[in-house]
């Protein structure tokens, strides 16, 4: 399919995934990311450059050394950390990322995969939120993607840039980073495996559109290697299902009968939750590049499971 994919962000939670994906297909992969974030990587072919993706002359010498002909874009900071550190955010998210853009197009790089967020539209929208609904998110993180899917259309309109981009809602992963708002159905399904108890950081009634991280670094390596002629969007919007805390506490006492758990009314993740929309329109998705999730919310809490007990 590729002959050299260059993932920034490759030791994390979808990049690790990414790779695998892509190795499977022949791919020789070369992950870009921070010092300290190695991980095993199986492939004997893999190549790692730790750096920083502020650190422009070292990516514009990975370019040069590796000569990838696809580039998917994944290093970030994400929400919680860029709303500890906004000045940074920016020169992370949206800063580097418009500069690296900017060098693939000099170096004609090939598709070049951009990770957006449901975040980048504001709060308390009706579901279903389409593509077009007006972005104007109210959080840092949203901001500084809404900067870089604005330059990339801009870039392709003008210069043919190959810019592909989706914006994910939120992701269920058995690797979710620790410090991640989104990552509370993981961890209490850990617990149950665990035996241990659970406080949500949510009510029961809330929850919003999902997708399993399996179904996202598949459609970041589909979407790549669709012919382009038929991506008539400059960006897609991506669903599988939205469940609430109580659904989530129901299938995980079906698998953990003794689980138990309480709920919070009042905390950031339920005021973020709360407001976000329960379904993305993906339409567009499915009818120009075949997007079809696979895991629905029992399929996604039978993996999620299987993985805590292999912990
Ligand atoms: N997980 C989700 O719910 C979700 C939802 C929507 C979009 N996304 C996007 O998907 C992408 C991947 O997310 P993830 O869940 O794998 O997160 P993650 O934190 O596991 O991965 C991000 C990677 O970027 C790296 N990184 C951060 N700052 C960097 C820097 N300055 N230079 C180089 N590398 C840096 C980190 O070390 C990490 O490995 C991100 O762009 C994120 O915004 C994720």
């Amino acid at each position: 399919m590729f002959k050299t994919a260059l993932v920034t962000g490759g030791n994390g939670n979808l990049g690790r995934l990414v790779a695998q994906n892509l190795e499977k297909t022949g791919t020789r992969v070369v992950s870009f990311d921070l010092s300290g974030s190695e991980g095993a990587h199986s492939d004997p072919r893999h190549a790692v450059v730790l750096g920083d993706i502020r650190d422009h002359t070292l990516l514009e010498q990975t370019i040069r050394t590796h000569k990838p002909d696809v580039v998917i874009h994944l290093a970030s900071m994400l929400s919680g950390s860029s709303e500890a550190n906004p000045s940074l955010a920016w020169e992370v998210n949206a800063s580097s990322s418009i500069r690296f853009m900017h060098m693939c197009l000099n170096h004609k790089t090939g598709p070049f995969f951009f990770a957006s967020t449901a975040a980048t539209y504001g709060p308390d929208l009706t579901s279903p939120v389409g593509l077009d609904t007006p972005q104007w998110p109210e959080n840092i993180y949203g901001a500084t993607k809404v900067a870089v899917e604005r330059m990339g259309v801009y870039l392709k309109l003008k210069q043919s840039f190959d810019f592909r981009c989706l914006r994910f809602p939120m992701v269920l992963s058995p690797f979710a980073p620790a410090g991640a708002m989104t990552a509370y159905p993981s961890h209490a399904i850990a617990a149950a495996a665990k035996g241990e108890s659970f406080v949500f950081p949510v009510s029961k009634n809330t929850g919003m559109s999902t997708l399993y991280l399996n179904d996202v670094t598949r459609s970041i390596v589909e979407i790549c290697a669709a012919d382009r002629s038929s991506l008539r969007k400059h960006i897609y919007n991506l669903h599988s299902y939205m469940f609430t805390a109580q659904d989530l506490v129901a299938a995980i006492q079906r698998r953990y009968p003794d689980f138990t758990c309480s709920f919070t009314e009042d905390s950031p993740t339920e005021d973020l939750i709360r407001r976000w929309p329960n379904i993305f329109d993906d339409s567009a998705a499915r009818q120009d590049w075949g997007w079809e999730p696979q895991y629905d919310f029992e399929a996604t809490v039978d993996s999620l499971a299987l993985h805590s007990n292999l912990k």
